[in-house]
């Protein structure tokens, strides 16, 4: 009697579920040593990320912090726990590339993740998991070709003029140096470039100085923001929990303006019947083709998916690529003068203007390829290349076979800070791009910052010419300097997921027009 109503009580099922749930972790916690493969030690339930959970350390000197550590230094990968879950970190180039190329198929889903009840999070291409990513990409690859590009290259000049407008007027005879705040600054023009090119939407950041896209693009990735910062941590790094909390890529206020203003954008696209050629028209050719599997709520959400993350993708990369870059060039008056006299003689030929050629072809202007590169080097705007394993398979000549739904890291940051390949990691200098010393990179990393393989970033040709226009256009008229109020060294944004300064990249301006 006693013995039923103690097996019938909360208290004996609380049991049962806490002893199932250590033997759980214990199986866990044991998954590597019963397989005889190295793996960090780390605290149960956080594991590796435990750091980055507890806000002491960003996601970025975390991965260097485990990349580093001196008990895996001869190791080609080990096992580590992301969160509770066995995942494998991977530092040998071969089997990078075994994951990311040759047997892309094992790999073709990211391990981050959102979930059914973030539709606008979950169906967007970054997060979308097979076999609906191969649909959408494919779909949405055309857009990105460079025909596409150099048709609506005359939008990017433009606003490129309206940005080196903005700043121009900001001098007088009483102002020969102005002070910006870089990040911000080139924020303005990237969010316009996505909503010109993509969305055929004239957002007039520039020139007001921010507006509703500005807004919403701003909020997406608006980490100091307690909540925002938890939510993005926790997708990128325990993507299981964002149900139950709720959480969403896109903030609630982005949510709200693409479910308000996008709608009817694309309404008045099909009406007009006008074709531009850009996301909407892609999108809504992807309607179409998406009967009959998903009924219309589903497909607006897909839509708009897409609409979200080329405002996140396009706009966050590159401004942080961008300022980065104008902070490196004021520590470097040299680089700059460089880098600024090839902007002289690229304008010369071509009656002071910018052209797609100038930004498109490396050749033309290979000192700002180099610049853009050793920027993306330095400031690897992915802290990881991510992925989850889809069919198990074996690596290293059979010593390990990775089950199917394992998580894998590739630690991007820190392969591009390792001094094995890139000597004097933690200088600035885009020479190590140069065509006599590109030979010393592992062919690898030479062309890693944008991913590789068939999941790579979708966006790189634009990402590339969008970054170099916002840089001739600034450095054609300015000169960038340093001030006291210029950060000494770059110290990381903890809660980013994308690199970003802790500190404002404050500099100043001088008016000295290159021609
Ligand atoms: C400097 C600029 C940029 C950098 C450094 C960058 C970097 C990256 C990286 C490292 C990835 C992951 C690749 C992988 O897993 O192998 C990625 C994915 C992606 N990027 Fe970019 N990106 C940039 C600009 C853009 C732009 C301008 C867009 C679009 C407007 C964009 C859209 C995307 C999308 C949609 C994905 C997910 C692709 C997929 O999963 O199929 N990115 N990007
Ligand atoms: C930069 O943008 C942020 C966010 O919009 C704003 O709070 C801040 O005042 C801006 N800083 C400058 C110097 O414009
Ligand atoms: C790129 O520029 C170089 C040098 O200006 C030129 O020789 C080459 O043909 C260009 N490539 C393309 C694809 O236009
Ligand atoms: C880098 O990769 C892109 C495509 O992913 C390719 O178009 C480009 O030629 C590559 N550049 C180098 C230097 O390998």
């Amino acid at each position: 009697m006693w013995l039923s109503i103690f097996l019938n009580s909360p208290i004996f099922l609380l049991l049962i579920a806490l002893i199932l749930l250590l033997v759980w972790i214990r199986k866990n916690q044991n998954y590597f040593k019963d397989r005889k493969i190295p793996y960090l030690k780390s605290p149960v339930i956080l594991g590796a990320y435990a750091d980055v959970a507890l806000g002491r350390k960003g996601v970025y000197r975390t991965i260097e912090h485990i990349y580093n550590d001196i008990k895996f230094k001869d190791e080609k990968y080990f096992g580590i726990f992301v969160f509770h879950k066995p995942g494998l970190f991977v530092k040998d180039l071969d089997i990078i590339k075994q994951m990311l190329i040759t047997d892309f198929n094992s790999f073709n889903n990211r391990y981050v993740a959102s979930n059914i009840h973030d539709p606008l999070g979950y169906y967007q291409l970054f997060l979308l998991k097979n076999p609906l990513w191969k649909t959408i990409r494919s779909k949405m690859t055309p857009f990105f070709s460079s025909v596409k590009l150099k048709a609506s290259y005359n939008l990017i000049e433009k606003l490129g003029r309206d940005l080196n407008h903005y700043v121009t007027v900001r001098f007088n005879d009483a102002h020969k140096k102005v002070e910006f705040d870089l990040k911000n600054l080139t924020d303005y023009f990237f969010v316009d470039v996505i909503a010109s090119i993509a969305y055929g939407v004239e957002a007039n950041t520039i020139k007001n100085s921010g507006g509703e896209f500005y807004e919403a693009a701003h909020s997406i990735f608006d980490v100091k923001n307690f909540w925002r910062g938890l939510e993005m941590s926790s997708m990128f790094l325990v993507p299981q929990i964002s149900k139950y909390f709720g959480f969403q890529i896109f903030s609630k206020l982005t949510t709200k303006f693409f479910y308000d203003v996008m709608p009817d954008v694309i309404a008045e696209r099909k009406r007009s019947k006008i074709r531009r050629n850009d996301l909407i028209d892609t999108l809504i050719e992807l309607e179409n083709e998406l009967i009959p599997e998903h009924d219309s709520h589903t497909k607006l959400d897909i839509m708009l998916g897409q609409v979200g993350i080329f405002l996140g993708a396009g706009y966050e990369t590159s401004s942080s690529t961008a300022s980065f870059t104008l902070y490196e060039l004021s520590k470097q008056p040299d680089l700059q003068n460089i880098l600024r006299d090839e902007i002289k003689n690229a304008l010369r030929k071509n009656e002071g203007k910018v052209t797609y050629e100038m930004v498109s072809n490396s050749t033309e202007m290979p000192f700002l390829h180099q610049i853009v590169l050793e920027t993306l080097r330095m400031y690897s705007v992915l802290s990881t290349i991510d992925r989850e394993c889809t069919n198990s398979i074996t690596i290293d000549n059979g010593r390990f076979t990775i089950p199917k739904g394992m998580p894998i890291t590739i630690p991007l940051f820190a392969l591009c800070r390792d001094e094995k390949y890139f000597e004097n990691s933690l200088k600035y200098d885009p020479y190590r791009f140069a065509p006599e010393n590109i030979h010393k990179i592992p062919p690898l990393l030479q062309n890693v910052s944008f991913g590789l393989g068939q999941r790579n970033c979708i966006g790189e040709r634009l990402g590339l010419i969008q970054t170099k226009t916002v840089l001739i256009m600034i450095l054609k008229d300015f000169k960038i300097e340093a001030n006291e109020r210029t950060p000494e060294s770059i110290e990381f944004e903890k809660k980013a997921m994308i690199i970003n300064s802790a500190k404002r990249l404050l500099v100043d301006f001088v008016q000295e027009p290159v021609i």
